[in-house]
Order: C-alpha cells, then sequence, then structure tokens
C-alpha cells in the first residue's frame, strides 16, 4: 500500500499532495498572486514565491493526510492505524512523513527556476528520510488526473490536454504509456485564451475572465479565423493575430460595450477548433472513452462541447474535478504512485529539465 508525498513546483503554483493506495488524502496549493500586476508569470518571481511556500505547503499537506488517516483509520491500514490512532496527540505532520513510501516532484516541463526548487526539495527531503524519488512529466500527470477518483477510463483512452503552455492529443495506453498523436505548431489554448484576454485590457490570467463574460455573450456575434491545420495538430497564434487587428479598428466603447460578445466569441473559437480536432482523433482510432485535463479544461464553453461531443460520437466522457485540472500536486502524486508499482525511479543525481521533451 504505498503512500506518496508529491510536489508541484513548475510554474506559478506551489503544491504538496499526500496519495495512499491511489487515493489523494490532500492537495494544498498556493497560487503566487504577486504575478497579476506584471500581466504575465515572472520566473525569478515564482521561484522565490516557491522558496518561502515550500515548506509550509509540504507540512499542511502531511497534516491533512495525516488526519485522513486518523478518520479513515478503520479501513484496515494495518500498521498506520495502530501507529497514528494510539499517539493522537502527537504531531500529525511528522506521524505521517514516517509512513511515506516515496517523495514525487515534477522534473519537467516548465520554468527552470521554479523547478529547482521542487527538485531539491525533493531530494533533500528522500536523502533525509532514505525514500526512494519518482520524477513525474508535468504533462503526463494533467493526463492521469483523470485516473483520481471512482469513476476512472479504461485504457486505452484519448486525453485532450488543454493548458497555460501546452495543447495536445494522446492515446493513453497504460498509465506509463502516453503517446501524442496531436500538438500546438505554436500558442497553447491557454496563451490563446490569456493572450486575447490582454488584448480586451483584461488583467493576467484572462482564461478564467472570458470564460465568465462569455456566458452573457452570442458567441455567434463576431467572426475570428480559424485554424486550418493538418492531422492532428494545432495552431493559436493566428486568432490572436486575427483578435488583434479586429480590435485595433474599434474604440475603446465599442470593445466595453460588446465584451461580453467578444468573449464569448473568442471562446466559441478555441472551443470549436479543440472539438473538431478531438472529433478527427476518435474517427482515426476508434477510442471511445475520451477525457479532458489541464488548466483550460476548467473552461465551462469547453465542457459542455466536450460532454455534447461526448453524446453525439457515443463516447464516455470525463472531466477531473475542477481543483486536478488547473496544476496541482494531486496529479503527481497518482503519477507518482503508478511509477511506484512500475518501479520507476530516478536517483539523487536526477535533474529538472525546462523542456518538454524529457
Ligand atoms: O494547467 P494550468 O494550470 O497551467 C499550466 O500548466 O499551464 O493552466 C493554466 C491555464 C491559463 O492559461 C489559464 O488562463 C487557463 O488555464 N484557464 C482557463 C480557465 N481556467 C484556467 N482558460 C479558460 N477558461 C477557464 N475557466
Ligand atoms: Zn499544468
Amino acid at each position: 500500500m504505498p503512500i506518496i508525498l508529491a510536489i508541484e513546483s513548475s510554474c506559478d503554483e506551489t503544491s504538496a499532495s499526500v496519495c495512499i493506495d491511489g487515493i489523494i488524502a490532500s492537495n494544498v496549493i498556493a497560487t503566487q498572486s504577486i504575478h497579476e500586476k506584471y500581466g504575465g508569470v515572472v520566473p525569478e518571481l515564482a521561484s522565490r514565491a516557491h522558496v518561502e511556500n515550500i515548506v509550509p505547503v509540504v507540512e499542511q499537506a502531511l497534516e491533512e493526510s495525516g488526519e485522513w488517516l486518523v478518520v479513515n483509520g478503520k479501513l484496515g491500514i494495518g500498521n498506520l492505524e495502530s501507529g497514528i490512532g494510539e499517539q493522537q496527540n502527537l504531531n500529525l505532520k511528522s506521524q505521517t512523513l514516517n509512513f511515506i513510501d516515496a517523495i514525487a516532484f515534477t522534473q519537467a516541463p516548465g520554468l527552470m527556476g521554479s523547478l529547482l526548487v521542487g527538485t531539491q526539495f525533493a531530494k533533500s527531503l528522500a536523502l533525509a528520510l532514505d525514500k526512494p524519488l519518482i520524477g513525474v512529466h508535468h504533462m503526463q500527470a494533467h493526463v492521469l488526473a483523470n485516473l483520481i477518483g471512482d469513476d476512472k477510463p479504461n485504457f486505452p483512452f484519448l486525453c485532450l490536454t488543454v493548458s497555460g503552455g501546452h495543447t495536445q492529443i494522446v492515446i493513453a495506453h497504460t498509465p506509463t504509456n502516453l503517446e501524442i498523436i496531436g500538438q500546438t505548431i505554436d500558442d497553447a489554448a491557454g496563451e490563446a485564451f490569456d493572450k486575447t484576454a490582454k488584448l480586451l485590457g483584461l488583467p493576467y490570467p484572462g482564461g478564467p475572465l472570458i470564460d465568465k463574460y462569455a456566458k452573457l455573450g452570442n458567441p455567434l456575434a463576431f467572426k475570428f479565423a480559424e485554424p486550418q491545420i493538418s492531422e492532428l495538430n494545432f495552431s493559436f497564434s493566428g486568432l490572436k493575430t486575427s483578435v488583434l487587428y479586429f480590435l485595433q479598428k474599434q474604440t475603446v466603447e465599442f470593445i466595453q460595450e460588446n465584451l461580453n460578445d467578444l468573449c464569448a466569441s473568442i471562446q466559441h473559437t478555441i472551443c470549436n477548433t479543440l472539438i473538431k480536432k478531438m472529433k478527427k482523433a476518435i474517427a482515426q482510432t476508434g477510442i471511445k472513452e475520451i477525457c479532458l485535463a489541464g488548466g483550460v479544461s476548467a473552461n465551462s464553453g469547453l465542457r459542455n462541447a466536450f460532454e455534447s461531443l461526448g453524446k453525439e460520437l457515443n463516447c464516455k466522457t470525463f472531466i477531473p474535478q475542477f481543483e486536478y485540472c488547473t496544476d496541482n500536486a494531486a496529479m503527481i502524486a497518482i503519477t507518482g504512485y503508478y511509477k511506484y508499482l512500475a518501479s520507476e525511479f530516478v536517483d539523487l543525481s536526477a535533474n529538472p529539465s525546462a523542456r518538454a521533451e524529457w
């Protein structure tokens, strides 16, 4: 019954989670608000904030999972039951730490300074506790967030991963064997949301705000260029240019008065592009279990379109809970759990990599 402590620090979220035999017992996320005033993530500020956040975040994750163990101690968790049950007054953090079997961390991709904080922390803890280390690919973790909870997809499944840094369609053959069958050749879907939001004068990150205003607007009010890219690949830089040229011809008053319609039309264009490629992927592979992943899967328009696609093509759809869609350590923990079962460990010489090819 492996117990995994996981750490995520690839971008601007410091997060820690404990996974007990495939069940998420805690998932603590500290979001860095310092970047809002700069209109995007400032790497140097992100790594400094990770240094400040990482100890309290890990401590809280250990404490919450300790409480989980106490509450669920009757589930036949063996030595955990007696270990914690008899000494409830003792510090839950250190109690829980004793039961950790391995430490998982995001090894790639991400901002180098941010990754370094999580990597060094995980390596130090592994050395001090003499426990194995598991290096996790952030994009694999977004996909495997779909394996959190009771209602899991069967393998092989298709996953559309849409985040601030990546847009991919993946076939998950097994938890540790993922095949990329389509991806963006320029901007990611999240970037398309954030960059067009910036053009509309909205603060960073603009994706959630576009979603909010789009709910009140007409998605067919304005027409923006939909990219025509071959195979299962995506391109979103043209949409940004198309919105820019359109807005340059408008007054500030026009943009303010039509903000809801503009957001709805931009969101419609992005979602349409994503759904069309997913449709093509289902037709090409014949796979009927389809998942969403990544921060953009929080988008209500995309969630609705994805559910409709499932109904239309008779596919079973899966979308992780909101807290497991944006960056979080629970997805690193569940991936760490499957990598532990597959004996995929790294040693203390492991280094982070900023590159997705890792
Ligand atoms: O996965 P994630 O948390 O971080 C990366 O690994 O990149 O994704 C962050 C992205 C941002 O671009 C953010 O604007 C977008 O997800 N996002 C949304 C929504 N919530 C988050 N985009 C559109 N609608 C949303 N509701
Ligand atoms: Zn992410």
